[in-house]
């Protein structure tokens, strides 16, 4: 009994890890080059948005997240989310991104983002 208890766990275990995919700054370095990179620059300087150097310092994990799933949205219910597109500092809005609906991809791009500094 206990062993198939402990093969019951462990069988868990690995669903779950193989569930919750890794989080990959190689594959975000992709997406970030073949779409952010039109608009941001990966040093402090600005481009078309702002510089995203040291950004995942300046803005939570979760707010990044929230952001990048729908702009429109944070600007709903977060005030600096609010304040910085009322700015018009860039002329234009971030455009919500189809691919940055999906979890996985969200998670990559802010593990990429993690190594600006
Ligand atoms: C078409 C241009 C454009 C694209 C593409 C774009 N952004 Fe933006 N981004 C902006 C602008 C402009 C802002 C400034 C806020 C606003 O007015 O919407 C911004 C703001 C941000 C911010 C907040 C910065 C701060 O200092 O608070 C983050 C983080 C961000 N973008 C990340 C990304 C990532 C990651 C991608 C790629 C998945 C991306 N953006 C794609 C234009 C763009």
């Amino acid at each position: 009994m206990k062993v198939l208890q402990w093969v019951a766990v462990a069988c868990g275990m690995f669903v779950s890890v193989s569930a919750a995919q890794a989080a990959d700054a190689t594959d975000g370095e992709r997406i970030f080059s073949e779409i952010c990179s039109h608009c941001h620059n990966s040093t402090s300087a600005d481009k078309i948005g702002p510089g995203l150097a040291g950004i995942t310092k300046r803005r939570s994990i979760e707010w990044i997240d929230a952001w990048l799933k729908d702009p429109s949205e944070l600007v709903k219910t977060d005030e600096y989310a609010r304040k910085l597109r009322e700015s018009n500092r860039y002329g234009m809005t971030m455009p919500a991104m189809p691919i940055m609906k999906d979890d996985k991809k969200r998670a990559d791009v802010i593990e990429f983002l993690k190594t600006l500094n």
